[in-house]
């Protein structure tokens, strides 16, 4: 496998006193898309909550075991300084409702209290939005509100926040589900070209899609993780039944 970006070891997740994920191994790999897959409630959102430390942010919630980053323990760096190295997209657009598209972009360094003079922050949101491929589209309206796009723009939008704080993860907690299959393919050409320059960590529900943009492919059920592996590999020769089972429909 190509090196690692993110290592977990022996990662525990509880809600209260209810485990959620059970002894997680997996080493994710640099500049590629990894996508995890898995029935309802079987931990995906949990997982990659925790990879940038906002599983933590729900009371009773706690994480045990390791998380590396470039092979350093992210559970004892101040998860505010985490956030702009591992970013993270959710399932519904939530672009910030009264900002522009332009403070949107920028928002990240806002929050952090960074203050850059405006040459460096248009170019910042210039080459954000170029990276979510909404540039074109956005170029001469950059101070309207970003609520104003539509479902799959907004995506992008806040994919554009993510990337303004260039971060070494990107995770994306499908992010499609919400959007029609234009916006959704858009979406995925979108990730297969971001693959070079950010790690990617997809959780999906679409089968198709993990095979469309995925090169590796992790399969959970139950809270453990049962298979990871090259997609190719695991949508052609699984070595668990389980995973054969929800690929081919059984289940999920
Ligand atoms: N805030 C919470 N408080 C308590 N339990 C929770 C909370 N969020 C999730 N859980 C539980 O943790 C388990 C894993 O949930 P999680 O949301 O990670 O699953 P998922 O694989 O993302 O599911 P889905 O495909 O439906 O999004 C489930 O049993 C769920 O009920
Ligand atoms: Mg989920």
């Amino acid at each position: 496998m190509e090196s690692k970006i993110l290592e977990v070891v022996g990662l525990n997740a509880y809600y209260g006193d209810h485990l959620v994920l059970k002894d997680i191994n997996a080493a994710f790999p640099e500049r590629k898309a990894t996508a995890i897959m898995g029935p309802s409630g079987c931990g995906k959102s949990t997982l990659i909550r925790t990879l940038n430390r906002m599983h933590e942010m729900n009371i009773g919630a706690r994480v045990e075991g390791k998380i590396l980053l470039h092979g350093e323990n992210i559970l004892t760096v101040n998860p505010i300084v985490l956030r702009r190295k591992i970013g993270m997209v959710f399932q519904r657009p939530n672009p910030f409702p009264t900002m522009s598209i332009y403070d949107n972009v920028i928002a990240g360094y806002k929050l952090n209290g960074v203050n850059l003079p405006k040459l460096e922050r248009d170019q910042i949101v210039e080459k954000s939005l170029n990276s979510a491929a909404l540039w074109n589209e956005v170029k001469d309206k950059l101070h309207k509100r970003g609520t104003f796009l539509s479902g799959g723009q907004q995506q992008r939008l806040c994919i554009a926040r993510a990337l303004a704080m260039n971060p070494d993860v990107l995770l994306l907690d499908e992010p499609t589900s919400a959007l029609d299959p234009k916006a959704t393919s858009h979406i995925e050409e979108l990730i297969v070209d971001l693959k070079k320059e950010v790690s990617i960590i997809l959780v999906t529900h679409n089968i198709a899609q993990a095979g469309r943009v995925s090169d590796y492919t992790a399969f959970m059920y139950l809270g453990e993780l049962i298979e990871f592996g090259p997609t190719e590999k695991l949508f052609t020769v699984p070595e668990d039944k389980r995973t054969e089972e929800y690929l081919s429909g059984k289940f999920g």
